[in-house]
């Protein structure tokens, strides 16, 4: 069997480089949860299996294990969630060292929620490997989400902080509505700009808006704190999407680890699409096939441009909620800031048409 390393992309090499800067100030907790990711997942996994006698010819269960969780464990995305858990707890001005239990709990939940995902738009690529459902099929790639979740949910009971496990669990129900919606309205030239908004509210915000929150829970921060860097977190979740969703068609599966184009062929509406559609008569729209659309039909109607304007107002939003917050750790701060403009450069700009 072919054996498939991480690929390190020319996206990835620069975007690794830009973070490492930006998570500078919580660099040596956020190896720390890197590591404890990494055991959980190489070693975690063996305490609950060796109590399973259920399972028959239990040593070679444990060996396909093994190997899922490791390949699993070396292909590891930009850590956001878990950085913006950490630096929020920093800035609140307690040691983020409380925050490694939650930080890693909210990357694997992510990492689930991706493997699912990837099932759902057939995407053979994933952080520069194959997906987990090109590798081991669709079964066994939702089979493994599911453990990651339970995993994770495991680690935040744990964790000591109910506040957190509330607010992560209802993020974690969100995403799932967020993402049914989102199959729903898939292949429907009808979907509005407000719908868009709130699927993706759900599916990504939601959860950014929780780690943000559990970063200032956990430095027991006072409630309009709290609420601000919840509210940096959904600002920012927004604009990561509305951005991600301009990568779909702008960006190439090579440069960025992952299969791009999926949302046009699947039929699905973000916010270039809704915006283009909405530029054609009732008629034209009605016999438009998204899975047709092709990014230079949304660059001519400015429909690229549109969805990134969008996303800087959210990056904005998400400064402007960063100006409530008074801190004594500024570097940490400056970083959150640094990480709203990250989200905008990502985009190509020469490529939107402008
Ligand atoms: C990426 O979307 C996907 C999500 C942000 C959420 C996916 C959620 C599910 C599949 C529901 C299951 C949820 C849990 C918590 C296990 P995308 O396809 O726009 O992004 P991509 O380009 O990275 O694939
Ligand atoms: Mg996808």
């Amino acid at each position: 069997m072919a054996v498939f390393h991480a690929q390190k992309t020319e996206a990835t090499t620069n975007e690794a480089e830009r973070l490492r800067e930006v998570f500078r100030p919580v660099a040596a907790v956020f190896a720390k949860a890197q590591r404890k990711y990494e055991s959980m997942l190489r070693t975690g996994v063996s305490e609950f299996l060796l109590e399973d006698f259920a399972i028959r010819n239990i040593s070679s269960q444990s060996d396909f294990l093994d190997r899922m969780l490791e390949t699993i464990s070396s292909a590891q995305g930009k850590w956001l969630r878990a950085g913006i858990t950490l630096l929020c707890t920093k800035v609140t001005g307690v040691d983020p060292i409380t925050s490694v239990d939650v930080a890693v709990a909210c990357e694997m939940i992510h990492t689930a929620s991706l493997m699912h995902d990837d099932v759902l738009d057939g995407a053979s690529l994933r952080r520069g490997q194959p997906s987990a459902s090109s590798r081991w099929g669709n079964s066994l790639a939702v089979l493994g989400g599911d453990l990651l979740l339970a995993l994770a949910f495991n680690l935040l009971t744990r964790s000591n902080s109910q506040a957190c496990l509330e607010d992560i669990s209802g993020s974690a129900v969100r995403v799932c509505l967020g993402e049914m919606a989102q199959q729903n309205a898939s292949g429907s030239a009808s979907v509005t700009e407000e719908e868009y908004l709130g699927i993706i509210d759900r599916k990504t915000a939601s959860l950014f808006r929780s780690c943000a929150r559990c970063g200032g829970l956990l430095g027991k921060a006072e409630r309009p704190i709290v609420d601000a860097l919840g509210d940096f977190g959904h600002s920012f979740g927004m604009a990561f999407q509305i951005v991600d969703d301009l990568l779909d068609f702008l960006s190439e599966d090579s440069f960025s680890g992952k299969t791009l184009g999926t949302d046009i062929s699947q039929g699905k509406t973000t916010l270039a699409t809704i915006h283009h559609l909405a530029t054609k008569s009732p008629e034209r729209r009605d016999n438009t096939v998204i899975a047709e659309l092709e990014a230079e039909d949304l660059r001519k109607t400015g429909s690229l441009d549109f969805a990134f304007q969008k996303a800087r107002y959210y990056s904005e939003a998400s400064q402007e909620a960063l100006g409530k917050i008074q801190t004594a750790d500024s570097a940490s701060l400056e970083s959150l800031r640094s990480l709203s403009s990250f989200i905008l450069e990502r985009t190509p700009l020469q490529l939107l048409g402008r």
